[in-house]
């Protein structure tokens, strides 16, 4: 199976939104709709990745930075796709583009109880940190 990995652009967006949709574990939200990951993808351009098996898109991650800190948002891979070592290189491209643009060190988010995905993290070299909690704000606009 030659799995292929490409910078993600717009054009992905029908097959990447259908991906998390259907993946356990991606929370999705008003910053999802394809006018937000347009402008996702123009302020973080290259960084963000999708894995296609020939024509058939079969993983894809978000990928960002703030200058300071590297983010990861929604990796996922098609179910009869995983455990190839699909997710990992997919999260592995990002860091590596990452640090090729300077930054050190990189976040995520994982849902609490997505035990499955935090054990593909800490396999794959992520430490959970215990020292932090997540906080939000929502900004009103209108
Ligand atoms: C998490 C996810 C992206 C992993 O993708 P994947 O392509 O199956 O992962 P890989 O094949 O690259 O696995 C890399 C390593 O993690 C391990 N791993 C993968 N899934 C695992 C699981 N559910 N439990 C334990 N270990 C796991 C693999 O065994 C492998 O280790 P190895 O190299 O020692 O064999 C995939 O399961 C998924 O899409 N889950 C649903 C969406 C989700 O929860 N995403 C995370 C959002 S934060």
């Amino acid at each position: 199976m030659a799995i292929e990995i490409h910078p993600m652009t717009i054009d992905d967006y029908d097959e990447v939104i259908e991906l998390w949709k259907t993946s356990e574990g991606v929370g999705l939200s008003d910053a999802d709709t394809r006018r937000s990951i347009n402008l996702f993808l123009q302020r973080n351009p290259n960084l963000s990745l999708v894995a296609r098996d020939d024509e058939r898109l079969v993983g894809a991650v978000l990928c960002g930075h703030d200058g300071r800190r590297g983010y990861l948002h929604h990796l996922a891979v098609a179910r009869p796709y995983r455990m190839q070592n699909i997710g990992s290189t997919l999260a592995e491209g990002c860091l590596e583009r990452l640090r090729l643009e300077g930054i050190h060190k990189c976040h995520l988010f994982v849902y609490e109880q997505n035990y499955h995905a935090i054990a593909f993290w800490k396999k794959t070299g992520w430490v959970q940190r215990l020292d932090l909690v997540l906080m939000s704000h929502e900004i009103r606009h209108g």
